[in-house]
C-alpha cells in the first residue's frame, strides 16, 4: 500500500512575470493506493503527472507531506532504497548505450544471467527472438523496442509497485494492446501495484481506478466513464486571471 499524505513539491519560478515566487508543482495530495491494483493516470501536459511520479520514486524530494509504502514512512529514502523496497520506475524517455547489447542491460538491472531467466523475460515482454538478447541498446532500435526493454528491465525485478510514465510514448497503435496485457498480467499474476501514466483510452479502460490530475492536485478519482466529461474538457485551456494572493502560475496578470 502506498500512502500519500498533504504531498507538496514547490518550486521559485526563475523567469517571467511569476518570477521569485513559490509555485505548488504538486499541491496537497492525498491519496492511498491499494496493493494490487491497477491506477491509471491522466491529465492535462504540465499538470504534475511526472513529478508525481518523481516524488513516490525519490528523484525529486517532497517540499512537504509525507509517502508511506507498506506502513513505513520512505520519504527521506533515495531512489535505490526505494528500489529496494520494491518500487521500480519506467522512464518516458529510456536511456540508449553505445556498446551495451540487450543482454548486458538486462543483467545489470537483475543481476540475472542465466540464458534461460533471460529469455523467459523476454518472452514476458513479447519478444520471441532468441536473437534479441545480443542486439545493441543503441540509436538503431526501434521506439518500440527501446520500449519493451525498458519494460522488461522494470518487471524483471519483480517489484510491488511499478510506475510507469507515458509507456505508450512512440509505440505504434498495434503494440499498445498487447502492452496493456502485459501490464494486466503482471498485475494479476505477481499481484504488481501498477500506476500508468497515461493519455491513451486504452490504459484508462483497463485501470481500476482513473486519476485525474489538474494544476498538481487529483480533481478526479473513479471509474473511466465518471472521467469522460473531464477528459473531453482537456482540450480547453484552463487559464484565469489570477486573484489577490493567488500563488498559481497558471493564472494570468
Ligand atoms: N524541477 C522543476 N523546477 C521547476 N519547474 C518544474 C520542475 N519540474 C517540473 N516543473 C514544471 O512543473 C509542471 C509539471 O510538470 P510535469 O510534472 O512534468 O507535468 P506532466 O507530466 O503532467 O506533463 C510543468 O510546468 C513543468 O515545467
Ligand atoms: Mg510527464
Amino acid at each position: 500500500m502506498l500512502e500519500l499524505k498533504d504531498l507538496y513539491f514547490s518550486v521559485t519560478e526563475t523567469n517571467g512575470t511569476n518570477g521569485g515566487r513559490k509555485r505548488d508543482i504538486i499541491g496537497g495530495i492525498n491519496f492511498t493506493f491499494e496493493p494490487g491494483k491497477f491506477y491509471a493516470i491522466t491529465g492535462p501536459n504540465g499538470s504534475g503527472k511526472t513529478t508525481l511520479a518523481k516524488l513516490i520514486m525519490g528523484i525529486h524530494r517532497a517540499s512537504a507531506g509525507e509517502i508511506r509504502f507498506n506502513g513505513n514512512d520512505i520519504t527521506g529514502l533515495t531512489i535505490t532504497e526505494r528500489a529496494r523496497a520494491g518500487i521500480a520506475f519506467g522512464f518516458q524517455q529510456p536511456a540508449r548505450f553505445k556498446g551495451i547489447t540487450f543482454r548486458d542491460l538486462l543483467s545489470m538491472a537483475t543481476g540475472i544471467e542465466d540464458e534461460a531467466k533471460l529469455l523467459d523475460l523476454l518472452r514476458r515482454v513479447g519478444i520471441c527472438s532468441l536473437s534479441f538478447l545480443d542486439k545493441a541498446v543503441d540509436a538503431k532500435l526501434s521506439g518500440g523496442e527501446i520500449k519493451k526493454i525498458e519494460l522488461a528491465t522494470t518487471i524483471a525485478r519483480n517489484p510491488k509497485l511499478a510506475i510507469y510514465d507515458e509507456p505508450d510514448t512512440g509505440i505504434d497503435l498495434w503494440t499498445i494492446g498487447p502492452m496493456v496485457n502485459l501490464l494486466k498480467r503482471e498485475q494479476i499474476e505477481h499481484h504488481t501495484t501498477t500506476i500508468v501514466i497515461s493519455h491513451n483510452r486504452a490504459f484508462l479502460r483497463a485501470a481500476d481506478v482513473v486519476l485525474m490530475v489538474n494544476l498538481g492536485k487529483f480533481a478526479y478519482v473513479g471509474n473511466l466513464d465518471g472521467a469522460l466529461p473531464m477528459l473531453a474538457d482537456l482540450s480547453v485551456c484552463n487559464f484565469k486571471p489570477c486573484r489577490e494572493g493567488d500563488e498559481n502560475a497558471q493564472c494570468f496578470r
